[in-house]
């Protein structure tokens, strides 16, 4: 049985192909487009996902569409009575991408139209945004029972969901309605920093560790918590906008309103502008919102543990991106065992809502656990050979071996790698299937990083992948983080020998590197530490101010210009002369 599950015209559109509860699949469209968290219908992930499973548009026996735009209809439509237009107009997105959804099965249809769009109609299902949140992290944890949490800026009218996992059956306990959100709160904070596009959030998670949280007391007047496990936006503070909250132009990028009103620039001071520099004030302003988040995240969990009395615990939606809080989430709460999905934020929609086609709806048993992220495009070294041969390009082919000897002596020699190796990642981490690597003792990486390629902000922090047999020896928190979800605080005595991946505030956003998931990557990481004694390298994301390569092109392409030192595409090798 073939299920098909896609996030379609939502920010970071995606596909999922699963065969009997077998995830075979799964992309971002991004990928393809090569526009960051495109927002159009996943043609060309649908695509890409019927290819790898070698089947036809017809012989799919189930789609799902993450979202449902029937879902509390009631309350969007008082909502729409009590604030009527020059209000947050979230009903009108609303109702102008139902009409889209409801003719999907025509946009199928132009991907291979010898298939009618009435048969395709019968086959699909809608799962409302917020259940395919749940079942992307539970229906794929290891858990037979687990409490849920889904957190995020806002879908299909809800903005945080709280359930059970038993078996193959999620019940939901409790929602917050829309416009009460987290992530609203926190997006509107992250604009007022001077941070104004779509996912910009992690931009203020680094800048947090650099502040003081000394206005969380302040920031009580915005979120509030009701101490039962639910929160509020004070609304004053919120502006309200005429066109959504989040609009799709022709190009599908999404676009963010600007969220947050007078009251709040009369409380907090006036929005620093993009180019002005970030004050201690800035800092000391990320860190309370920071805070305050991670103390409703706490709150709401504890309260959750407490109605459930479980241990386990699956979260998912954009909030769960906040690998700060999440890293905090066993040292605050009585739970235990977290599992987060690679992509817990919108793209983990499509394989979300195929999951609870599969066990919810259809009533199968829960199949194994998704500990891989590498469900992309793959290339073989025939396929690169004959790229690099059409392109002129000198390489070298090394067995793995030699590949490894020879990455690891550019490393320790100060070079910068751009390494493309095996499926692609699904989720917004590089995992080291197409990673940008350079040695983690290096106190000069950072710059080294920001002058040859990434010219980001200087407050980003790089990240460690850690071997996982190495975990204990060199942070304070030991559990494994597959998909870089978690931030963990380094051991005082290692942090002067990993400077380039630990953080102002001693953490470290670390990816356990498990051998049996990530053969090549660990092999590369243990050739390293053979050499330097170190089992960790320094990963950040293969591109440049677009999304992730995907294709050896894009790869060689990012590679010329940039000032990368040594490209590895599988087993090709090529160094710059
Ligand atoms: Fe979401």
């Amino acid at each position: 049985m073939y299920i098909l599950g896609i996030n379609a015209y939502h920010a970071d559109s995606s596909a999922a192909i699963f065969k009997d509860g077998k995830l075979i699949a799964a992309t971002e469209e991004e990928r393809f487009r090569r526009v960051k968290h495109w927002a159009g219908f996943p043609s060309m992930a649908i695509e890409f996902c019927l290819r790898e499973a070698g089947i036809s548009l017809e012989q799919l026996d189930h789609i799902a569409i993450g979202r449902d735009p029937y879902a509390k209809l009631m309350k969007k439509i008082l909502f729409l009575l009590k604030n009527p237009s020059g209000s947050w107009n979230v009903i009108a997105d609303r109702f102008s991408n139902s009409k889209k959804v409801s003719s999907i099965e025509n946009e199928f249809a132009l991907i291979n139209n010898s298939v009618s769009a009435s048969i395709l109609k019968k086959k699909i299902h809608q799962v409302e945004h917020h259940r395919s949140h749940l079942a992307s992290a539970f229906f794929a944890s290891p858990f037979n029972e687990a409490a849920l949490l889904s957190i995020d800026g806002s879908g299909d009218f809800t903005t945080t969901m709280t359930g059970i996992g038993n078996g193959n059956k999620i019940t939901v306990l409790n929602s917050i309605d829309f416009p009460h959100s987290v992530g609203l709160f926190y997006t509107a904070f992250t604009q007022w920093l001077g941070f104004p596009h779509y996912g910009d959030e992690y931009k203020l998670m680094g800048l947090a560790p650099y502040g003081n949280p000394q206005y969380v007391e302040k920031l009580r007047d915005v979120l509030l918590f009701k101490n039962d496990g639910s929160f509020s936006l004070n609304l004053k503070y919120f502006r309200s906008a005429t066109s959504g909250i989040i609009s799709y132009g022709d190009d599908h990028v999404p676009q963010v309103a600007s969220l947050f009103s007078d009251h709040l620039v009369e409380k907090f001071g006036l929005a620093r502008k993009k180019d002005e520099p970030l004050s201690q004030f800035h800092k000391d302003m990320a860190a309370s919102v920071q805070k305050i988040t991670e103390e409703l995240i706490f709150d709401i969990l504890e309260s959750l543990q407490k109605k459930t009395g479980l241990t386990n615990l699956c979260v998912a939606g954009g909030v769960a991106q906040n690998s700060v809080a999440n890293g905090k989430i066993t040292r605050n709460t009585s739970f235990k065992n977290i599992y987060i999905p690679s992509a817990g934020h919108d793209a983990g929609i499509s394989m979300g809502s195929a999951l609870y086609v599969y066990n919810q709806i259809l009533n199968n048993q829960k199949a194994e656990p998704i500990y891989t992220a590498y469900t992309g495009s793959q290339f073989s070294n025939n396929e690169i050979e004959n790229y690099l041969q059409s392109r002129n390009i000198i390489y070298e082919k090394l067995d793995d071996e030699d590949l490894y000897a020879a990455t690891t002596h550019c490393l320790v020699n100060g070079g910068v790698v751009g390494w493309f190796n095996g499926r692609a990642e699904f989720g917004p981490r590089a995992l080291g299937a197409r990673s940008i690597l350079a040695d983690p003792r290096r106190a000069d990486a950072k710059d080294l990083l920001n002058s040859k390629i990434k010219r980001r902000e200087s407050f980003r922090p790089f990240a460690p992948s850690i071997l996982r047999e190495y975990v204990s020896e060199y942070f304070e928190v030991t559990d494994d983080v597959p998909f870089m979800e978690k931030v963990f605080p380094i051991k005082k005595e290692k942090q002067k020998l990993i400077p380039a991946v630990t953080h102002v505030d001693g953490t470290g956003r670390l990816q356990t590197v498990d051998k049996k998931i990530s053969r090549r990557y660990y092999e590369l990481i243990d050739n390293f530490r053979k050499k330097t004694g170190v089992p960790i390298l320094l990963n950040t994301s293969f591109n440049e101010n677009e999304p992730i390569v995907n294709s050896p092109a894009e790869a060689l392409e990012c590679f010329l210009r940039t000032s990368m030192d040594m490209l590895v595409l599988e087993n090709c090798v090529i160094t710059r002369t």
